[in-house]
């Protein structure tokens, strides 16, 4: 794991744009994989940012979020389809027919989670996955506990991830208790991960990652086996850690 150590939130904002830019560039027909949540959002203005300056297209890009709450359709506000429509897709040029995220309402939600997983073998796989800690560990909705073998999958959302997530919606009990989410080895089956991390919340998390075992019971620790990952996290998140890191 490659780990570069940013001042603050929006030079990480900054990094981890410049990072996808540059990969859009080379290959204008890779296949992201996208996260949801607070860290990428100013990645992804610093996107739309650059598509407005630059002109850099996404009209090749093939998209796949990481996950979708159990229960919400697409127009619900506080489903992640919407969230990525409004923080990005709505402003740059890519063709939503190429944006794809586990329908959460659907009728079958385990014939959902199989067609997801057999759309992305379809595709070969994703290029580059932007990823997002959970304090608890998760990548994706990846709870502590899920097993690293688990593909795309439906999971019961921690207590803590719930908490999290709150401040999301008008009342905590609004806040789905299930999700649809990518497993540990379809996320480990992409070719390359950038691991966005921000803030004193998540140096907890860091610290374990970083000084850790690798152990299902915290979910990130399995990105110590993969060969290409690439960690942009502030000075919050990571400073004064003992870093013991390839
Ligand atoms: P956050 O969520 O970006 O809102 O902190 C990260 C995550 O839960 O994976």
């Amino acid at each position: 794991m490659k780990i570069i150590e940013v001042k603050d939130y929006s030079e990480m904002s900054q990094k981890a744009a410049e990072y996808i830019i540059e990969k859009v560039c080379q290959n204008p027909k890779i296949k992201l994989g996208l996260a949801t949540g607070g860290t990428p959002v100013g990645t992804y203005k610093k996107l739309i940012e650059d598509h407005q300056k630059n002109r850099t297209s996404y009209q090749n890009v093939t998209t796949f979020n990481l996950d979708e709450y159990i229960g919400l359709s697409g127009e619900n506000k506080n489903s992640y389809r919407y969230f990525m429509d409004e923080q990005l897709f709505n402003h740059i040029d890519i063709n939503k027919q190429n944006t794809n995220i586990p329908r959460g309402d659907s009728k079958d939600i385990e014939e959902e989670c199989q067609r997801y997983e057999e759309l992305l073998a379809k595709y070969g796989g994703i290029d580059l996955q932007i990823l997002g800690i959970g304090s608890n560990g998760h990548i994706g909705f990846n709870e502590p506990g899920t097993n690293f073998t688990s593909q795309t999958h439906v999971i019961e959302l921690a207590p803590s991830t719930i908490n999290a997530n709150a401040r999301y919606f008008n009342r905590i009990e609004e806040v789905p208790t299930k999700a649809v989410t990518m497993g540990i080895s379809t996320i480990m089956k992409s070719k390359e991960i950038l691991l966005l991390v921000s803030g004193e919340t998540k140096k907890q998390a860091m610290s374990k990652l970083l000084n850790g075992n690798v152990t299902e019971s915290f979910p990130a620790s399995v990105l110590k086996n993969h060969p290409y990952v690439t960690i942009i996290a502030d000075k919050a998140a990571v400073s004064g850690l003992m870093i013991h890191s390839e």
